[in-house]
């Protein structure tokens, strides 16, 4: 009998891989996928924990789903409510007591034991809590995955995190760092492969800091791992997300240089330009540090483009320290980046510390560095127009006979283009520019397909 199964999924790309892989225990008891929770027999809040108002939205959208659980029973029919993910990990104990409708609630190194505890809460015997840091790794134990991702897949190969910088929850919401083997990453990445994928990208929350022991006993790093991927068939493009600057070693910018399928593409967050402040946040680099490891990239790949993260309004940050963030934006040159307020986080070291900012500070800040990181990706996509770029179209566009891609830099890219191209890299001739996006035409010999009218992108 199948059951219906809606995940919502929140956070980071580990999120998004975890949910898939839930798909994937949950698809032998019958589960299959719906659109809509309102007609799902099962409903996964997957969550996240990174930055405020998490948790609130979490309870927001339990009350909601509780609504439709009534509605269902009244039509004698029933749904499970669970929430997973960092949230789940972090407040636990806090949602069985608010919630008390909630059938499950487990943190992410605990879902391949979905199927006993989906039997558990269908005895309804109270709720299930699994908020624990098994001993044996979740990956030993999930099932192969029970579809493909599509043209571009992720691929989680490390998790958790020992870095502890101050601010941040994931060390406590993912566990302590954790690397799968080589065997087990490549059996995956052939199977996502065999399976459509073109474009696979690595992850981890410390993805360079990768260390998987192999049967043989030999300890890969990210660069050997991501030599070894390029050797497989049919797969044209790796990337891999997110690194600290410390873990960049030589092996893996080497690697930058001499894998071609290595896309030039890096999201290396720095957080701030400050010494000061990231000797605060305990980053264990400099601001020069990361000059550095930049440097060293883009002489082994000089059309390396950059993203990175930043966080204003850190406790005891001064206009000064802020200064030195938006000088050392000027100097590396973002094709682009995210940017945050500091969210004081119940449990890190730095919700305790003197300086905590006010509101109208971390404003200011932010409006003035992202002003600063616009122009800079906006004058990064338009030093595109007019050059010839190699993209995967792996979306179809909400337009008739539009296909959406990625270029090397991460850059979408909209065109209009025979649907046969669908999951291929074409050569495409970049027409215009905007601030997120790109339009342009599928290059066929000396001859340009002609291009979407603008798109208010
Ligand atoms: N592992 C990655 C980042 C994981 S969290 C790294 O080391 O860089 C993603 C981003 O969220 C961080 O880079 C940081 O910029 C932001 N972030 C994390 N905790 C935050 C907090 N308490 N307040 C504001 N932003 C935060
Ligand atoms: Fe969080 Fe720092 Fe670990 Fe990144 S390196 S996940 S920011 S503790
Ligand atoms: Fe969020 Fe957890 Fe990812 S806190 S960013 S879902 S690791």
């Amino acid at each position: 009998m199948t059951k219906k199964l809606f995940i919502k999924t929140y956070g980071c790309q580990m999120n998004v891989y975890d949910s898939a892989r839930m798909a994937d225990v949950l698809a032998p008891l019958g589960y299959v996928a719906t659109p809509a929770p309102e007609d799902a027999d099962m409903v996964i809040l997957n969550t996240c924990h990174i930055r405020e108002k998490a948790t609130e939205k979490v309870f927001s959208e339990l009350g909601r789903l509780r609504e439709q659980r009534r509605d269902r029973k009244a039509s004698g029919q029933d749904m499970i409510i669970a929430v997973a993910g960092c949230v789940a990990q972090a407040e636990g104990e806090e949602i069985m007591a608010r919630a008390p409708y909630v059938d499950m609630v487990f943190g992410p190194q605990t879902y391949h034991a979905l199927p006993e505890m989906v039997a558990q809460a269908t005895r309804r015997t109270g709720g299930v809590l699994n908020t624990d840091f098994p001993l044996e790794s979740k990956f030993d134990h999930l099932p192969e995955e029970s579809a493909g991702q599509g043209v571009s897949a992720f691929l989680s190969v490390q998790e958790g995190c020992d870095k502890f910088c101050t601010f941040c929850v994931v060390p406590y919401t993912r566990g302590a760092e954790y690397s799968r083997t080589p065997e087990q990453i490549l059996a995956e990445a052939r199977r996502l492969v065999a399976g459509g994928a073109r474009e696979i990208t690595l992850l981890g929350q410390n993805v360079n800091a990768f260390h998987g022991q192999a049967a043989d006993g030999t300890v890969w790093g990210l660069g050997r791992l991501i030599r070894e991927m390029a050797g497989i068939a049919g797969l044209e493009r790796i990337r891999y997300t997110t690194s600290h600057p410390r873990d960049m070693d030589d092996d893996l910018i080497a690697a930058h240089g001499e894998v071609p399928q290595l896309m030039p593409f890096l999201h290396l967050p720095v957080q701030s330009g400050s010494d000061r402040i990231l000797a605060a946040m305990n980053r264990k680099h400099g601001a020069d540090d990361y000059r550095r490891v930049v440097d060293r990239l883009r002489a082994a790949r000089p059309d390396l483009a950059l993203s990175s993260d930043f966080i204003v309004g850190f406790p005891g940050e001064t206009d000064r320290d802020f200064a030195d963030t938006l000088r050392l934006v000027t100097d590396i040159g973002y094709a682009q980046a995210y940017s945050f307020k500091y969210s004081a986080r119940p449990g890190t070291p730095a919700s305790g510390m003197d300086g905590q900012a006010p509101e109208s500070a971390k404003s200011d800040r932010l409006a003035a560095l992202q002003q600063l990181l616009n122009e800079q990706q906006i004058a990064f996509n338009r030093s595109t127009v007019g050059r010839t770029i190699p993209v995967l179209l792996d979306r179809r566009g909400k337009r008739e006979g539009q296909l959406v891609g990625r270029s090397p830099h991460m850059q979408s890219v909209y065109l209009t283009a025979p649907d046969r191209l669908f999951g291929t890299v074409a050569e495409v001739c970049i027409t215009d520019a905007f601030a997120n996006s790109l339009t342009g035409g599928i290059v066929t010999g000396k001859h340009v397909h002609q291009p979407m009218e603008r798109l208010s992108a």
